[in-house]
């Protein structure tokens, strides 16, 4: 995570939220600054609710308030890598449906996009994720 933090060209603070119950941080989601060619899009991840506080429909809330707030920004669209039974509930599909694709082919079998509003059929190709994320 703090290679993703002092990453000053991925780390977009206004999109990086947490989830509070009884004054402690149970959850946390961000998205953070990722490329398909020229055009600027979002990942999504990490996501992570509290263990004892899991299954309460903070994951859904986390993952609701992100794409709305990437959504009123403008973003066209929104990728992740995750479970083929948890992200579809949220609109994700499967990237190459759209024509997106990760830039590494391994992680093509759980690589997801959500289209928001401002999403357009010439978006597609290699998918980039900022730096950090290929130092993991
Ligand atoms: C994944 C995670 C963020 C979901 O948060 P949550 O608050 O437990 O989720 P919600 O309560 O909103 O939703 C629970 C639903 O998600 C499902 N779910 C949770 N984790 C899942 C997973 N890894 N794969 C498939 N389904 C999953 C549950 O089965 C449940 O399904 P149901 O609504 O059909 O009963 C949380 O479980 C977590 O932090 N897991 C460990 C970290 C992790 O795997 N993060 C994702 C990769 S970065």
């Amino acid at each position: 995570m703090h290679l993703l933090r002092d990453d000053g060209s991925a780390w977009i603070p206004t999109l990086s939220l947490v989830a509070e119950f009884q004054d402690q941080v149970v959850g946390h989601v961000c998205l953070t600054r990722a490329g398909i060619g020229p055009f600027p899009v979002l990942a999504l991840g990490p996501i992570g609710v509290r263990a004892d506080h899991q299954g309460k429909g903070i994951g859904s809330a986390l993952m609701h308030a992100a794409l709305g707030a990437a959504d009123a920004l403008d973003e066209p669209l929104v990728g992740l890598l995750g479970s083929l039974e948890y992200y579809p509930r949220f609109g994700f599909v499967p990237g190459a449906r759209l024509g997106i694709v990760p830039d590494v082919p391994d992680w093509a079998s759980h690589f997801q996009v959500r289209p928001l509003t401002a999403y357009e059929l010439e978006i597609k190709g290699d998918f980039h994720y900022a730096e950090p994320f290929y130092r993991l």
